[in-house]
């Protein structure tokens, strides 16, 4: 893999700023959550780094639960909404609250059929986290109720968020020049 600096565009959120979002989020969802039975569900892979460092942002007591999607039949940089589950729920959510943890949410597609795919297992309520937000690319409308920050059209990676599986490491968010890039292998 090449090294990141040759293709690094911009940072487009730095270390500081996300640290004080999620701090923002925790809070708020610590505070919307207050005495509920909650299921807070990190979207594999992306969403890791985003989850865990909210989970030690709030002052609740939440479960933690995994899905692994994938969406698949895609021009490169771009998703199709061909959605594929690798990894279900273990937990039972049916009468439960349920917060689905992604790190960015672009055509709305992947988030549009897991929203489908849950609502039919009859959650008390199911809302939707994402730390960054790529409104100009909406296709699909989708619910979003929590945002950490809207982010232009570029490919974009770092913390948590990978290119080609690689950067999810950094600590900050930034976008890729896609003229510099080369795929690796
Ligand atoms: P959507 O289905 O088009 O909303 O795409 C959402 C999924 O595509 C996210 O879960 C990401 O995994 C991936 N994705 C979208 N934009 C980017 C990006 O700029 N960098 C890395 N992954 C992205
Ligand atoms: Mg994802």
């Amino acid at each position: 893999m090449q090294d990141y600096h040759e293709f690094l565009d911009e940072i487009l959120v730095t270390a500081e700023q996300i640290e004080a979002r999620v701090t923002e989020l925790g809070a708020q969802l610590s505070r919307d959550y207050e005495g509920k039975d909650l299921i807070v569900v990190c979207l594999l892979r992306g969403g890791i780094i985003f989850t865990a460092d909210l989970l030690r942002h709030m002052s609740i007591d939440p479960e933690v639960d995994c899905m692994s999607l994938s969406s698949y039949g895609v021009g490169q940089y771009a998703s199709s909404g061909n959605v594929r589950v690798h990894l279900d729920l273990r937990t039972n959510i049916e009468g439960r609250h349920v917060l689905l943890v992604e790190d960015i949410v672009d055509s709305g597609r992947t988030l549009a059929h897991v929203l489908n795919m849950l609502r039919t297992r009859e959650p008390a309520s199911l809302r939707v986290c994402v730390l960054l937000d790529k409104k100009m690319r909406r296709e699909v409308p989708v619910q979003v109720d929590y945002s950490g920050f809207d982010v232009p059209d570029k490919y974009v990676f770092g913390y948590g968020i990978d290119i080609d599986e690689h950067c999810r490491y950094l600590p900050f968010i930034a976008s890729v020049d896609l003229s510099k890039y080369r795929k690796p292998g």
